[in-house]
């Protein structure tokens, strides 16, 4: 088997920042319900007019540069993201088209919050099996474009971002070890957001972001321990081994009480507070945040889980 792996990373976020005391002005919460319930105290969201394009692409070139690699070389480009700016065309052609890439296979791909980790499962399974020597793989979301600002369930925990990975064959310095992808397409209707007739039709209620906070939150904490057990079993290695979680950061109670149920070796990350959920780019955001502090042969163990209801995981070794 080739050996592949994560090189680089990027992110970035939009400048306008929420607030819970921002909230506290436009819906019935208070900042401490807020923090105690969730962990977050602001997120990043767009402008009115801003677009998710230029953060994904501002993503990708970072990742780019510190990977001293440049755009028009990349084989393919695997765009994570639940509502793009447009449906067509995807949003990985537009990131192909601004980074100047000459000849990609790209497309976008909705696995909710569990996509940026489909997307290195497909990107690591592409380079096994293509004559690719790497590519990108992005999370991109605008959640606040489905989230109902008179909701103050929903309102609170969403923010905006973009991150995007360079996944290669050719010095894969951060080592992709296994990968384990899934759904329980019964929880289907638990984490809904509508679609264009909704809104053409005047059926906002139908279109906004709703879920079921109770049961998604069981389903969180039993599948981010099921996969801090699974993942690092299927590359051969025991799960005490593991040094780093980096979980979707959806609920720091949710991964408070999954940290509670694997082994203390195991340090799980959160930058919630400062982004609040992002979907698809919050793995990757957490990820961006500690890179630093990881040490050559700590294993770091990616899991994410979402609307679907989906769930990922990939085990990396640093
Ligand atoms: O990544 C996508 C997947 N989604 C998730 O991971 C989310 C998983 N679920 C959760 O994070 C939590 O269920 C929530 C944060 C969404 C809600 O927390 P909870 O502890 O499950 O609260 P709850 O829904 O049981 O509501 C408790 C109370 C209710 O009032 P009553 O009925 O007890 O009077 C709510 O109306 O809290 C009320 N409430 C609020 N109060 C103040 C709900 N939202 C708010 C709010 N401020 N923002």
């Amino acid at each position: 088997m080739t050996e592949i792996g994560i090189r680089s990373i990027g992110t970035s976020v939009p400048e306008k920042i929420l607030t819970n005391d921002d909230l506290v002005k436009m819906v019935d919460t208070t900042d401490e319900w807020i923090t105690t319930r969730t962990g977050i105290k602001e997120r990043h969201i767009l402008g009115p007019d801003e677009k998710l394009r230029p953060h994904v692409v501002a993503a990708a070139r970072t990742a780019l540069e510190r990977a001293g690699l440049q755009g028009k070389d990349a084989g393919f480009i695997i765009s994570s993201t639940v509502i793009p700016d447009r449906f067509c065309p995807a949003l990985a052609y537009e990131i192909a088209h601004d980074l100047q890439v000459e000849r990609a296979l790209a497309f976008d791909l909705n696995a909710a919050c569990s996509g940026m980790i489909y997307g290195l499962a497909i990107a690591e399974s592409f380079l096994q099996t293509r004559d690719l020597a790497w590519g990108l793989v992005t999370g991109a979301e605008q959640m606040s474009t489905g989230v109902d600002y008179t909701d103050r369930a929903g309102c609170i925990l969403f923010g905006d971002a973009a991150a995007a990975i360079v996944v290669t064959k050719e010095r894969p310095m951060h080592r992709i070890l296994a990968t384990e992808l899934g759904s329980i397409p019964s929880l289907v209707n638990e984490v809904h957001i509508g679609g264009v007739k909704d809104v053409l039709n005047g059926r906002m209620k139908d279109y906004w972001f709703r879920q079921n906070g109770a049961t998604v939150m069981k389903f969180a904490v039993r599948i981010l321990q099921d996969l801090c057990e699974r993942v690092p079993r299927k590359a051969g290695i025991d799960p005490a081994a593991v040094r780093y979680v980096v979980p979707h950061q959806a609920n720091q109670r949710i991964l408070d009480a999954a940290a509670r149920g694997v082994s203390k070796n195991a340090e799980f990350i959160s930058v919630l507070e400062k982004y609040g959920n992002t979907s698809s780019s919050s793995v990757g955001l957490a990820l961006n945040d500690t890179w630093d502090r990881f040490k050559p042969g700590d294993l770091v163990l990616l899991i994410a889980f979402g609307g679907g209801l989906s769930w990922a995981g990939a085990l990396i070794e640093w």
